[in-house]
């Protein structure tokens, strides 16, 4: 039930899981999750200032990028990739308050992207990318759809969020289901890991940066972040073992929490690059 994704391809959630549970969980994604509303703004506002036209979002879920670009930028087309349709479901209806904007969703992950290379003068992914089962070839990806001289603006779960809650759950007896843990092996990059990455896949890096931030939180609230962007981890379980371990879970975390609540860290990483051009 960790909350981010790495090439550890052991780890790395079955695709159709992850479409699967974003699905299921989009109708709550956004009263939940307002503060990936509040990163996909401070990731738009740290692109440098020009003329972008065409937006791909990578990873768009219910749109938070998209909309934030739409508000800074007026691009007069948008791309939405997304493998989970309920997200998109969700993405559709915001768009139709912006006719004027031609706009495009596709159900597809980021490898296999019905997008032409060099088409977008700005591709956005974010709180996407930790959920990549292979990191460098999703660069190489999004880097193609950029035309020369366009930026990619990228925002993830770094590799130090959440940590506490591995801990407990390493720490529980029984244990909790293998996925639960096994996918913090596969956690997000830390900034020097971006980098290259980013290198590696043709780009000019203009700016890395982390948030990190501790936080205290009600269990129950944790718990349900965790469910809205977590499901899929819990694909192979039956109901009745989602319930139960969830249950053993939620103990451990009210028993760990303080009188506000259970501490834990959690990282968001930044880049901003640039296709050479
Ligand atoms: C936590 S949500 C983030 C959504 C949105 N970008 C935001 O800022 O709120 C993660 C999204 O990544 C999508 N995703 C997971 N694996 C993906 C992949 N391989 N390719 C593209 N998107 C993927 C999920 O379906 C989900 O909508």
């Amino acid at each position: 039930m960790g909350v981010s994704g790495e090439d550890a391809a052991t780890a790395a959630p079955a695709a159709g899981d992850v479409a699967g549970g974003f699905s299921s969980t989009a109708p709550d994604y956004d009263a939940t999750l307002a503060r990936n509303a509040a990163g996909a703004r401070r990731l738009v506002a740290a692109v440098p200032h020009g003329r972008y036209g065409v937006l791909l979002d990578v990873g768009c879920g219910t749109g938070f990028a998209t909309l934030a670009a739409l508000e800074r930028f007026a691009p007069h087309r948008v791309i939405g990739v997304d493998p989970a349709e309920g997200m998109l479901d969700v993405f559709r209806r915001k768009l139709d308050a912006h006719g004027g904007v031609r706009a495009e969703l596709h159900v597809a992950g980021v490898q296999a992207m019905p997008v032409g290379e060099g088409v977008a003068d700005l591709v956005v992914s974010a709180m996407a990318f930790h959920w990549f089962p292979d990191k460098p070839a999703a660069l190489r990806e999004m880097a193609r759809r950029l035309r020369p001289g366009g930026v990619l603006a990228l925002l993830a779960s770094g590799a130090g969020s959440d940590r506490e809650l591995e801990r407990l759950m390493r720490g529980m007896d029984p244990p909790v289901p293998a996925p639960w843990v096994d996918v913090f092996g596969a956690l997000g990059w830390d900034e020097a890991r971006l980098e290259d990455g980013l290198e590696e896949a043709g780009l000019v890096p203009e700016d890395v940066w982390t948030e990190r931030r501790r936080r205290r939180t009600d269990p129950d609230a944790y718990l349900e972040r965790l469910r809205v962007v977590a499901s899929h981890l819990s694909a192979g379980l039956t109901e009745e073992e989602v319930l139960a371990h969830g249950e053993r879970l939620r103990d451990a975390l009210h028993a760990a929490a303080g009188p506000r609540g259970i501490a834990y860290t959690f990282e968001k990483v930044f880049a901003i690059a640039r296709r050479p051009g």
